[in-house]
């Protein structure tokens, strides 16, 4: 059984102050037996507050890249134990803006996943096609590129999170159908399979990304291989983010 994930990624938005309002509307509104978790990622400058701000709640959180260096001349990097210092216990890794606005590839994405892991971090490691792939019939060859580039059993399973985010459905307002997103994310999980073992891969969860809102998220949560989400732009807006919670919990069977 894996408890479902929903994780904000706040991107570069919110000064200070209103990280601190978004958090305490999420705190106020938050079921915290809602058999969720939820993980907020804000911009580097914000993990130290916001660390204190999400103090004795369960909400957790994370950075949205990482230096694969520890330390080192790289000016305006910053690294896997500088963010675990804050508090964050994950980190986004090869989000569809890092590879594609700031160039990021597969070798390095490899290298800064197993920087994660080795500090002690879960990488959530994110794949997904651009429109064009998409349409030339590519989608499974390019995420099984990416994850073959980056994903090996050198990796602890219970330290990795995948992220399925078509490139075409991140702020854009379109989603991949639920349909369209859960046959991927059953081809991920046996890609997960090979590189781990059948039992492994039911472990691991994977998050659909790209536009997920209120309206769309119990479809998208009732999938069987959709383990939560990834959340830009709802992730912004408190009643947003608690609505996308609530779905996912309403998602989770009985037991
Ligand atoms: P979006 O972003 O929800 O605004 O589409 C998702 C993401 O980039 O992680």
């Amino acid at each position: 059984m894996r408890t479902p994930l929903i994780a904000g990624n706040w991107k570069m938005h919110d000064t200070l102050s209103e990280a601190r309002s978004l958090v305490t509307g999420l705190v106020e509104g938050l079921d915290a037996a809602c058999g969720v978790e939820v993980l907020i990622c804000p911009a580097f400058q914000l993990l130290f507050p916001m660390a204190k701000a999400i103090a004795d709640t369960p909400i957790q959180m994370g950075a949205q890249n990482a230096h694969e260096a520890t330390h080192g001349a790289f000016t305006g990097e910053v690294s896997v134990p500088m963010i675990a210092e804050t508090g964050a216990t994950q980190v986004i890794i090869g989000h569809s803006e890092r590879r594609h606005v700031f160039g990021e590839k597969g070798d390095q994405l490899n290298k800064k996943v197993r920087a994660v892991v080795s500090g002690g971090l879960t990488a959530i490691y994110c794949v997904g096609e651009t429109l064009e792939e998409r349409e030339a019939g590519k989608t499974k060859d390019v995420v099984r590129r990416q994850m073959d580039e980056v994903v090996g059993s050198d990796v602890p399973a219970d330290k990795l999170v995948i992220a399925y985010e078509p490139v075409w459905a991140i702020g854009t307002g379109k989603t991949a159908t639920p349909q369209q997103a859960q046959e991927v994310h059953a081809f991920l999980r046996g890609q997960l399979a090979e590189i781990y073992d059948a039992t492994t891969a039911e472990t691991i969860r994977i998050l659909y990304g790209g536009s997920v809102k209120p309206g769309n998220a119990a479809d998208l949560m009732g999938q069987s291989d959709i383990d939560g989400a990834l959340v830009g732009g709802a992730s912004l807006v408190a009643a947003d983010f608690l609505a996308i919670i609530a779905a996912a919990a309403a998602a989770v069977p009985a037991s």
